[in-house]
C-alpha cells in the first residue's frame, strides 16, 4: 500500500512536472503574426532584398543580367510577375535566392501583400 502511494504520488509529480514545462515553452515560443498591412518598399522590401538578394542582384553583380537595386529595377520583375513567382518557388520559375532555402514564409506573404497593394515606391 506505501509503495502504492508512493508510486501514484511520483506520477503525479511527472504530471504535473510536464504541464509546467510546457507552459513555459508557450511563453517561451509564442506565435509570432505575420503583419501585412501598410507594407512599404523602403521599410519591409528592401531589407528582404539586401538581406537574401543582392548578394547576386545588385548593380555590381547582376548575375544572370538581373539587378533588384532600385524601385525601377524591381518593379520590371513584379510586372512580369518573376519576383513572387521566384520566391514563391513556382512553376516555370527559377526558384530563389538560388541555391538557397526559401525565405521566410511571412516575408514571403509581406511581398505578396506589397504587389496586392500596387506595388508602390512607398
Ligand atoms: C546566389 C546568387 C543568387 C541569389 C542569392 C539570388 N539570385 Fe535570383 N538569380 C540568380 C541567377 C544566376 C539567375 C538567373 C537564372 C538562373 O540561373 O536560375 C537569377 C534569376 C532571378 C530571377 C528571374 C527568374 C525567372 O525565372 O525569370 C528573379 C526574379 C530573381 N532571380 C529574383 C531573386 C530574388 C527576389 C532573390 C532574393 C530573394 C534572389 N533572386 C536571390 C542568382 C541569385
Amino acid at each position: 500500500m506505501k509503495e502504492l502511494l508512493i508510486i501514484s504520488a511520483f506520477g503525479l509529480m511527472v504530471v504535473l512536472h510536464s504541464g509546467c514545462y510546457y507552459d513555459v515553452e508557450e511563453e517561451l515560443y509564442p506565435t509570432i503574426d505575420c503583419l501585412t498591412d501598410n507594407i512599404s518598399y523602403e521599410n519591409d522590401i528592401l531589407p528582404i532584398l539586401i538581406d537574401d538578394c543582392f548578394s547576386c542582384h545588385n548593380v555590381a553583380a547582376n548575375f544572370g543580367n538581373i539587378t533588384l537595386e532600385g524601385y525601377d529595377e524591381l518593379i520590371k520583375y513584379v510586372n512580369d510577375g518573376s519576383f513572387l513567382g521566384a520566391v514563391r518557388h513556382d512553376g516555370g520559375f527559377s526558384p530563389m535566392p538560388k541555391g538557397k532555402p526559401k525565405i521566410l514564409e511571412c516575408e514571403i506573404e509581406k511581398i505578396s501583400a506589397w504587389i496586392d497593394d500596387g506595388a508602390l515606391d512607398n
